[in-house]
């Protein structure tokens, strides 16, 4: 009788750390986190610190198990997702990173991406990983800290350093250094991994100089990897048992798990995944293609488009506007508006996203009258993160080929009753919203739970979650059409308005 009744499940997001039990039924039992510092040092740098990441997870579980009572030997397994790309390189001697661990949104390798470009480079590696060059995935980020560090290169040479994004980091140091691993998700964002073969592609590394050695092994998303070390963690030795990013965590954590479902998770930026099964589908509309699992040898597909600016469009509402007090407000006061919907916000303060992909677009509101009040900017302000949406779903339906079955959505942003219901009318299509506090989490806990064999498949675990919130579509095809007309008249005029 299996007495190990618990997942452990860690996520580290980017702006937090947390450790959260799971019991048999995926009830969140229990639950800690901390905030995790980003550091700044130059305009469109973001840093941030590997001990500092590994010590307030490590606390995380502490309070966790003060808290829950719950002794380390009755946890079956640990799950783990994590904020992507961002990139350690370490020192496999001392085990000290040596450098910050450069985040995802950091830019400081734009010159590198620009000299990739000019080489001619786009296709070759739009063909082998499915992303497009960017300073977004880690392969820049490692050329980067290679050339600034002093000997960076010459240890690399020799084999003495190693990379990683942060599930490899974490599982190092839980493991007292033994594994070196990361899984095919956070592979598949490195712009080094072939997500045809599924391998680290010998190509791209010639290509960016860098050699093999540093690279982890890639792994599964549900498989027994190997135990925590005794010395680092409480005195036990657990299985560790998945390993995903957190989007692609967030996928399986909404059981997007049949062809054409979306999972879209909306924080800050908001992410938006399809499942596109066994089909790897390269798109023309600025969509990532990317791994979004691979379970018992069998790899599942998606292809994923980003919206830069979701919640923080409802911070700039707060701390620039002064509009609201309270994000949490939004929703009443968007309900408080009485314009007909002619207002429309396009807030692109970092350029236009996918699909359009426009880096020099600017900001702009249009369809104000002497008439507008704060009530209708809210308002404009919340469904203009519904028409990015509805933008990269279109998109999504041209790239593949396949109607969307399901869109289901997550978050911080999705909480209040506007958006969500204002994206199912847009959409004309159901909306499920996930209730579960940290969907990310809940994903690696069930591939956690399955490499464990406290559940089956996906199948018997759908079955025991409990109901999402459906939303119904409530709007006339005509004054959908008419409204989504409006938001494309807009971002057209952004487009030809770029500095
Ligand atoms: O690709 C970056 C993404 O994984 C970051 O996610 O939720 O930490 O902002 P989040």
């Amino acid at each position: 009788m299996m007495t190990q009744n618990y997942i452990l499940s860690l996520d580290i997001g980017t702006t937090r750390a947390s450790a959260t039990l799971y019991d048999r039924n995926f009830n969140a039992l229990f639950s800690s986190s901390k905030h995790l510092n980003q550091y700044s040092p130059q305009p469109g740098w973001y840093e941030q610190d590997p001990d500092e990441i590994w010590e307030k997870l490590m606390s995380c579980v502490t309070n966790l198990l003060i808290i829950s009572k719950c002794k380390p030997s009755e946890i079956a397994g640990i799950g783990i997702s994590n904020q992507r790309e961002t990139t350690i390189v370490w020192d496999k001697t001392t085990g000290k990173p040596i450098y910050n661990a450069l985040a995802w949104e950091s830019r400081q390798t734009e010159p590198l991406v620009q000299n990739l470009i000019n080489a001619g480079y786009t296709d070759t590696i739009h063909d082998k990983t499915g992303l497009f060059i960017d300073p977004y995935f880690s392969a820049t980020k490692i050329i980067w800290i290679l050339s600034q560090v002093d000997n960076a290169r010459k240890m690399a040479e020799h084999g003495q350093l190693l990379f990683g994004t942060i599930d490899s980091w974490i599982v190092w140091k839980l493991t007292k250094g033994a594994l070196h691993i990361t899984d095919y998700t956070n592979a598949s964002r490195t712009m080094m991994f072939n997500i045809h073969t599924l391998q680290w592609d010998a190509d791209l590394l010639k290509i960016f100089n860098i050699p093999a050695s540093l690279l982890p092994e890639v792994k599964s998303n549900s498989e027994v990897y190997g135990n925590t070390n005794a010395d680092v963690f409480f005195n036990a030795e657990i299985p560790i048992a998945a390993l995903a990013g957190d989007q692609q965590a967030a996928l399986v954590g909404g059981l997007a798990t049949s062809v054409g479902e979306v999972e879209g998770s909306y924080g800050t930026g908001a992410f938006i995944i399809m499942n596109t099964g066994k089909q790897l589908v390269m798109s023309k509309r600025h969509l990532l293609t990317t791994i979004a699992y691979s379970i018992n040898g069998e790899c599942t597909y998606a292809i994923e488009g980003s919206i830069f600016v979701a919640g923080s469009a409802l911070q700039w509402l707060k701390d620039n506007l002064e509009m609201i007090d309270n994000v949490d407000d939004v929703e009443q006061l968007a309900k408080k508006s009485t314009d007909d919907g002619r207002l429309y916000v396009v807030p692109s303060f970092t350029g236009l996203s996918a699909p359009y992909w426009n880096a020099n677009a600017n900001a702009a509101t249009f369809g104000m009258t002497q008439k507008s009040t704060k009530y209708d900017y809210v308002r404009a302000t919340l469904e203009s993160i519904a028409y990015q949406t509805n933008d990269i779903l279109t998109s999504m339906v041209k790239d593949s080929n396949m109607p969307i079955k399901n869109i289901r959505v997550n978050g911080e942003v999705v909480k209040n009753g506007y958006l969500p219901q204002f994206l199912a009318d847009l959409t004309g299509t159901t909306l499920h919203k996930k209730t579960a506090p940290n969907i990310d989490s809940l994903g690696v806990a069930y591939l956690a739970g399955l490499a464990v064999g406290l559940w089956r498949d996906f199948n018997e675990i759908s079955q025991l979650q409990q109901n999402d919130e459906a939303l119904q579509p409530n709007m006339s095809p005509e004054t959908r059409k008419k409204r989504y007309h409006g938001w494309q008249r807009a971002v057209k005029a952004v487009e030809f308005y770029t500095e």
